[in-house]
């Protein structure tokens, strides 16, 4: 029976390349995320750590009914690149190479950071594309020449072509773990390829650097992932080169922190109906991230990504009863003595049965880049799959790693970590021919009960 049911599963599984050859994994931002996650490969390889947090490598999936007991890890269940196989790259305004950047970023021991030192080493990030007026906090000088930003599009092509040649990389994929740019809203130059592409051509304001790696990238077919709030590849230019190349995109903002608590919490008050009045969310943070953040134009980009998550939760438009009144701040303060060690209160205001009123108190000590590094590491290899799969456009069934999940025009972007995890492993099980799984049981109940 269990050959039936895996022959019938080979039948309606769609072709998936294999994952043959090396994958490329090139970051712009060889920063605290992009070296903790470097770092943290290199050393589950030598067997010196395990890749905890990150679902890909840890996390289990069911497939079929309970009674199967098929609980395979999902990296025996999809064909994922293998961590022997990546080979690690990218693109920094500083010219340190990740061992000296990790060790400037005091995220990982340096007892640790030794241990792998001569592949860290070997890593030396190539010239950024770069513009101050996108991040006035930095002010590295490992920067490409000024040249117009049509130009500078050819140029990170030309990076990508020599890296995949120089390291017999047979796939790449790109994943944005750069600072946070100030805050831009969507215009016209946004609106379509030829006009996107004219703004290159007059070097648009608009189009900050995020945009020209994505734009390079995804020209090449190469899947681009955007980890922090920029608009960078949500924009209907892009998602119009996305498809011309049939690359997959995805962003933006990696839930990591406290907006991972918010979208673990917040679903299951609402669950039990339960009404919040009011949710105070502050952090300090004190790496250069926090920085960067601590200048407004690049905090507001990171606000609206941080402020969408309770809305879209709880609905108040559906629920004004319990969620009409609803009042959320969040605030990000630079305080370097912490450095990437962010730590997070949340006030809580909730109301229960007759309306009496209750609080909730969260204080997340937490470790920023140890918390994103897995998420980059599952991205990667996800978003690699999927173009493998033949999938192009938007990853949504990747909403579960985003802080403010990049969805197709018109659709409410879903911030409940259950639904997106649901989705993801869904996703997963369509890829692979096995049945989706609706948790409704009824069908087999019956068996059950007479079976005993
Ligand atoms: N750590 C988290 O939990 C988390 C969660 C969500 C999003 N993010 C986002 O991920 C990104 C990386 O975070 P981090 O803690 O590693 O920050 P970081 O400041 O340590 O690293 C970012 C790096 O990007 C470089 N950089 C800036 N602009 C660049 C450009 N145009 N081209 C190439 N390099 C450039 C900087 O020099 C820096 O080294 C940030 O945007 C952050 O907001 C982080």
């Amino acid at each position: 029976m269990l050959q039936r049911m895996a022959d019938e599963g080979d039948r309606r599984r769609g072709y998936i390349e294999p994952a043959d050859g090396r994958l490329g994994v090139l970051m712009p931002g060889l920063g605290a995320v992009a070296t903790t996650m470097i770092a943290g490969v290199m050393a589950v390889r030598k067997n010196l750590a395990r890749p905890i947090g990150s679902l890909s490598q840890m996390g289990s999936i069911r497939l079929g009914k309970r009674t199967e007991n098929r609980v395979p890890r999902i990296r025996d269940f999809v064909p994922l690149a293998a961590l022997e196989d990546l080979a690690f790259g990218g693109w920094d305004v500083y010219g340190d190479n990740v061992y000296e950047a990790a060790r400037n970023a005091r995220v990982l021991d340096p007892a640790l950071l030794d241990a792998v030192k001569p592949e860290l080493e070997a890593i030396q990030p190539m010239t950024a594309v770069f513009d101050r007026s996108y991040v006035s906090n930095l002010d590295g000088g490992h920067v490409k020449k000024a040249m117009g930003k049509d130009a500078l599009v050819r140029a990170v092509m030309d990076d990508i072509a020599r890296f995949r040649e120089e390291n017999g990389c047979s796939r790449i994929v790109m994943v944005w773990c750069a600072s946070t740019e100030k805050y831009i809203e969507r215009s016209a130059v946004h609106e379509t390829l030829e006009a996107f592409e004219q703004g290159l051509r007059d070097d648009d304001p608009a189009i900050p650097p995020s945009m020209i790696y994505a734009c390079a990238a995804i020209r090449m077919g190469i899947p681009f992932v955007n980890g922090a709030p920029n608009l960078t590849c949500d924009i209907p230019a892009l998602i119009e080169l996305a498809r011309d190349t049939s690359t997959p995109i995805g962003g933006k903002d990696f839930k990591t922190g406290q907006t991972l608590m918010k979208t673990i919490l917040a679903p299951g008050l609402q669950a039990r109906a339960l009404g919040i009045k009011g949710w105070f969310s502050s952090n300090i943070l004190g790496n250069r991230d926090g920085f960067v953040l601590d200048h407004p134009d690049n905090f507001r980009t990171k606000e609206v990504s941080k402020l969408s998550v309770l809305k879209d939760i709880l609905r108040p438009d559906q629920n004004p009863e319990l969620y009409g009144d609803l009042c959320h701040k969040v605030s990000i303060n630079y305080y370097p003595p912490h450095g990437d060690n962010k730590e997070s209160w949340d006030n809580i205001d909730i109301f229960g049965w007759l309306g009496y009123p209750m609080q909730i108190k969260i204080n997340f000590l937490c470790r920023d880049s140890i918390l994103a590094a897995p998420v980059v590491l599952d991205l990667a290899l996800f978003i690699d799959l999927a173009r493998r799969a033949g999938m192009s456009g938007i990853q949504e069934w990747l909403s579960f790693y985003f802080k403010s999940p990049q969805t197709a025009p018109g659709l409410r972007p879903e911030h409940d970590i259950f639904k997106q995890l649901v989705k993801l492993q869904n996703t997963l099980r369509h890829m692979m021919g096995e049945d989706l799984i609706t948790h409704l049981g009824l069908d087999y109940y019956q068996d059950l009960v007479e079976a005993l």
